[in-house]
């Protein structure tokens, strides 16, 4: 047995199990979701000791799912709300920009998140996904919303759905809220960069800094590879009124109507220093890049890369989408649907 100091509270632990199971035998929950090593929400720091990181170090950090227990230690997590669970019905679906839509969700009990973490949310009759709450596009949000900002992707079994399956009135459960990528106090510049949607928790950082944390310098990137997609326009000119005057529009596909620009943006990251705190939120070929140079330049670095989901889907829609006959897909989730359907097939003949 080693001794583990989690946030200050010393409990006796095997050696060899992953600091999240041996904090739970001391009857502590560390933050967690995946424990497969891809969300990021386990991630704590270590102060001292002996820790096998199993390869998720980013400076002093490990991915507490992942890294294992190799004597005495002491790590620290910063506090985030308790994980809970409510229910809400969709009361807007509304088209923001090209593919990207708003949707606002009425919850029956208030979730607290911090800006920057994102909630897995299920509409009812499809599978659930992980969103990102933000605020409108003008900074707005009642306490009993959630607002997320989502791309239809045209096979997408839930982001298709919205307008169709998903309407105002539909009922919707929520769980959460998880994610390591949220706003801290702090001093220095402050440094977010999105693709896409990777908007939505960048925004929600975005706006609790300027109102939390007004002295802090900030950088904002916002793109699309599809200009169309540019949906964040009215959301850059709160911030310009905000006294922020380093924003970049870009987008990487096509030349934008100026001032957005064209190339990637990784194109605009500045040069960072260990001064710098940088959110990185979106595609995870983005995250990559950004993270070799914020931690190349020894700046602080959370990262929100959105996933596709590997889920189950629920038992009533994969015999809907099996006899109405699914698209060819190549997801996990979709290999599913095959084996699902050539099992079925083989009973039947
Ligand atoms: C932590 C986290 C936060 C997220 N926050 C948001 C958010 O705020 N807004 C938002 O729009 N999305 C967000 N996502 C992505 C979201 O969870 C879904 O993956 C996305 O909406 C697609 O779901 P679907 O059911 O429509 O597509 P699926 O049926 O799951 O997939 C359809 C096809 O699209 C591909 N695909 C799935 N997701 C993506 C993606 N993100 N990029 C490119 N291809 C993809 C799949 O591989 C598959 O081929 C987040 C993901 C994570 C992990
Ligand atoms: S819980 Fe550890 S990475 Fe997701």
């Amino acid at each position: 047995m080693s001794r583990l100091t989690i946030n200050g509270k010393t409990i006796n632990a095997p050696v060899g199990a992953t600091l999240v199971d041996a904090a739970l035998q001391g009857g502590v929950v560390l933050p967690q979701d995946c424990c497969t090593g891809q969300c990021g929400t386990c991630r704590v720091d270590v102060i001292s000791g002996a820790v096998d990181a199993a390869g998720t170090a980013e400076r002093n950090s490990v991915l507490a799912c992942q890294a294992r227990l190799q004597g005495d230690a002491e790590i620290h997590f910063d506090p985030v709300p308790l994980v809970m669970k409510t229910g809400g019905i969709v009361t807007s679906v509304r088209d923001l920009a090209g593919e990207i839509v708003e949707v606002v969700v009425e919850v029956t009990k208030p979730v607290p998140y911090l800006p920057g973490q994102y909630v897995k949310v299920e509409f009812a009759g499809f599978p659930a996904r992980d969103y990102s709450p933000t605020l409108t596009l003008d900074g707005l949000r009642e306490i009993n919303q959630l607002i997320f900002h989502i791309r239809r992707i045209d096979d997408g079994i839930v982001s298709a759905a919205l307008g169709s399956g998903i309407v105002p009135g539909s009922k919707v459960k929520v769980r959460g809220p998880f994610g390591h990528a949220f706003l801290r106090q702090g001093e220095g510049r402050i440094v977010l960069i999105s693709t896409g949607t990777g908007f939505a928790p960048s925004w929600s950082i975005a706006v609790a800094a300027r109102l939390g944390q007004p002295y802090r310098p900030l950088v904002m990137i916002a793109s699309a590879r599809d200009p169309r997609n540019l949906y964040m326009r009215p959301a850059l000119d709160w911030l310009t009124k905000q006294g922020v005057n380093d924003i970049v529009l870009t987008a990487s596909g096509a030349n934008p109507l100026p001032p957005a620009r064209h190339g990637r943006a990784t194109d605009f990251l500045p040069t960072l220093s260990p001064a710098d705190t940088v959110f990185a939120c979106g595609s995870p070929e983005m995250i990559e890049e950004v993270k070799r140079r914020a931690l190349t330049a020894g700046a602080a670095f959370y990262a929100n890369p959105f996933l596709p989901s590997s889920g189950e889907l629920p038992l009533g829609m994969k015999i809907k989408r099996f006899f109405t006959g699914a698209p060819k897909k190549t997801s996990p989730v979709h290999a599913q649907l095959d084996a699902l359907a050539a099992q079925i097939g083989n009973s039947k003949s």
